[in-house]
């Protein structure tokens, strides 16, 4: 990745912590699409932790670091911004469970956590934030590098595939190019939920309630055909 593609990034970032949880949490649509995702993350992240090491990379502030402190996990949260590290340190803490959150701050491309050492590694809504296909597989192999041998590793990516990508701008893999990455850190796809209508730019024309309606339409499509939805959620598993 080049260095004028991450400073972009970690600006985009830098500032606006909170007005990051206003667009996500508080705004009616923002938050229908965010509770969207975290029923997907929910349904996909494990419901006990036994003795698992567990890191997130890309936290933000926390939306889906919080269901995991909810579910009683202990884990480290990174992110390579300060701001967006401080709101999450103080949901963790009204919580009651700072103690069970580790913060850091971390590159997703320079990673100095310890390598093949974690049990199960997430990152959602980072990965497809990277500009072109070739840094969100390179972002793929370095964050597949933290699993250890039979550890997960839950992501999403856009779908260059998707029939919403005829409207799509931005950076989309196709499901070849994220398996291609993921092979090539010894990792194989265990589970996909693809996200198939449900994004912002569509639920800011709709009246909330259509949106209420286009949500549930998609959360009866996620288990379907996820090669052509738009946001697909992947857990891979690292080959032994
Ligand atoms: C769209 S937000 C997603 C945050 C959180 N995972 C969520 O879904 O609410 C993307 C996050 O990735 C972080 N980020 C951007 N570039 C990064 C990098 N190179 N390494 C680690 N985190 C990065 C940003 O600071 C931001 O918090």
């Amino acid at each position: 990745m080049t260095t004028a593609t991450r400073e972009k990034i970690q600006g985009a970032y830098s500032t606006g912590a909170d007005e990051y949880d206003q667009v996500r949490l508080e705004d009616a649509r923002g938050r229908m699409l965010s509770e969207h995702d975290q029923r997907i993350f929910a349904s996909l992240f494990p419901r006990s932790q036994g003795d698992m090491n567990v890191v997130e990379i890309g936290a933000g502030t926390g939306r889906f670091t919080v269901l995991a402190l909810e579910r009683g996990f202990s884990l480290t949260a990174t992110d390579i911004n300060q701001e967006m590290l401080d709101l999450l340190t103080s949901k963790a803490a009204s919580m009651n469970a700072a103690d069970r959150c580790q913060v850091q701050i971390q590159d997703a491309f320079n990673l100095t956590l310890e390598k093949s050492h974690y049990d199960y590694v997430f990152s959602l809504h980072v990965i497809p934030r990277f500009l072109t296909v070739e840094d969100q597989q390179a972002a793929i192999k370095s964050i597949a590098s933290l699993v250890k041998p039979g550890g997960r590793f839950l992501f999403n990516y856009r779908n260059r595939k998707s029939f919403y990508n005829l409207l799509y701008k931005g950076p989309a893999a196709t499901p070849g190019q994220i398996r291609q990455a993921l092979e090539a850190s010894g990792m194989h796809i265990e589970t996909r939920r693809g996200k198939w209508l449900v994004n912002k730019r569509l639920l800011l024309r709709l009246p909330v309630f259509v949106g209420r309606v286009v949500i549930a339409i998609d959360a009866m499509l996620l288990r379907f055909w996820p090669d052509r939805s738009w946001d697909v959620f992947v857990v891979a598993v690292k080959d032994r």
